[in-house]
């Protein structure tokens, strides 16, 4: 490391705060943080200049790999142009053409209104407000309801997480989170209080952070069916899911299943600045329509909503994923990534792997098939043995996110595989 980085350290350990960091142990004299140097494509660079495939795609929103050419360019031109302007009464080109390209994605679906945000947090927010308005609005008030799935992950601003359902997350702030109707699964919709709830909130195909878990096929057509039934609104949270990670450019397409409001983050701008749209459709919309004396606008808004550098790198993903045809190359290498996992599956200390897509978890276990105790941190522990090999990720307790950018090649996934097995014996024994 360079001396500036070794002042660094010091600067860092002094005064940073990092997210869901044990700090005591991050400041101890013989850590010391990876420092992040540049990226290219998939990889990364530290500070020593030693590279890491980015086996999370740096927490699951990059998409066409770092230092994109079109990307980057596109964020400059905007650069120069103008960084930022309030979208509180004004509006600028790359929000209005980013709306039009997204509802476009969905053809016939009913989706024709695009609300901007930060980040997975507040797109989530968005979609809650939204619903709650639009029922007072349209003489529903008693629906304030929500409802939502155990071991979800939503987001840690306080109306997020209320939907949240991993208890470590969420659970300490309880006394000061709204009430939500938790269900399992689809069999215990029936007993929800249909007349008091707003909607119903899931992570399509499968859920990220309660460790890659996957729902049955036909769930989410089902869920559809009852939400219609019963006069509920369903909300999709492609907040990981989105941006051809399963497959499809999104979750959703998978079933031909289009909900009420469609949440997007972290792949929005390829994983490049945080900007989120909350997707909806024109009979939502409609509910917020009236004189202005009947305050029905929509009470919600951000400092940077719609941030044009943001607006303008989601544009460039989206016109890469045309000219770089990346939905296929996704379908050409999504085989090699389930050939991998199965080779992973096979080594003693490997209970499970899940895969939806690009998005997989490798849970690791003790040979004889029993958990470990989860003080133990053995996610942790083989994903620090896979950075020696040359792979950064993170786990889920006990398991092993590899999702890397979209823009991976064949022999790219074969190396990180490889790496998590090496990590695994080495670790797991
Ligand atoms: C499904 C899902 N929703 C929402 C969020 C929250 O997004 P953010 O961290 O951008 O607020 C996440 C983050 O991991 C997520 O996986």
């Amino acid at each position: 490391m360079t001396p500036d980085f070794e002042q660094a350290e010091e600067w860092e350990k002094r005064h940073l705060w990092h997210p869901f960091t044990q700090m005591r142990e991050w400041t101890l004299p013989d850590h010391h943080p990876l420092f992040i140097a540049s990226g290219e494509g998939p990889w990364l660079r530290d500070a020593a200049g030693n590279r890491y495939l980015d086996g999370n795609s740096s927490i699951w929103t990059n998409i066409h790999g770092h230092n994109h050419p079109r990307i980057n360019r596109a964020i400059t031109e905007q650069l120069f142009q103008i960084a930022h302007s309030s979208f509180l009464g004004l509006t600028h080109l790359p929000a209005a053409r980013l709306a039009k390209e997204l509802v476009d994605l969905l053809p016939d679906s009913g989706i024709t209104r695009v609300f901007y945000s930060d980040d997975g947090s507040t797109g989530i927010e968005v979609a809650i407000k939204m619903a709650i308005q639009y029922f007072k609005q349209t003489g529903l008030s008693k629906k304030i309801g929500f409802a939502a799935f155990n071991n979800a992950y939503h987001g840690d601003t306080l109306g997020a997480s209320s939907l949240g359902g991993i208890a470590n997350f969420h659970d300490r702030f309880a006394a000061l989170q709204f009430p939500v109707m938790r269900v399992n699964g689809l069999d215990e919709l029936d007993r929800l209080d249909a007349a008091t709830l707003a909607a119903i909130v899931i992570e399509p195909l499968i859920q990220g952070a309660a460790g890659m878990r996957t729902w049955p096929a036909g769930m989410l057509r089902q869920l559809r069916q009852w939400c219609d039934r019963h006069h509920v609104l369903l909300v999709f949270d492609e907040v990981m899911t989105g941006f051809g990670r399963t497959g499809r450019m999104f979750a959703c397409q998978h079933e031909g299943v289009i909900p009420d409001f469609l949440v997007l983050a972290k792949g929005l701008t390829g994983g490049y600045l945080p900007l989120a749209a909350t997707l909806t459709t024109e009979a939502i919309y409609d509910g917020f329509l009236g004189d202005f004396s009947e305050l029905r606008a929509f009470f919600y808004g951000h400092s940077y909503t719609a941030n044009p550098l943001g607006c303008a790198a989601a544009l460039a993903s989206l016109q890469v994923f045309r000219e770089e045809r990346v939905l296929e190359h996704v379908a050409s290498v999504i085989p090699v990534l389930e050939e991998g996992l199965e080779q992973l599956k096979q080594l003693p200390c490997v209970r499970d792997v899940r895969q939806i897509g690009m998005i997989a978890g490798i849970e690791v276990g003790a040979a004889d098939g029993i958990t470990f105790d989860w003080r133990e941190r053995m996610g942790a522990k083989v994903c620090v043995a896979a950075r020696d090999f040359g792979l950064l990720t993170r786990p889920i307790q006990d398991v092993v996110v590899f999702m890397p950018p979209l823009c991976v090649s064949r022999d790219e996934i074969r190396f990180g595989i490889e790496v998590i097995g090496k990590a695994v014996k080495t670790v797991c024994g």
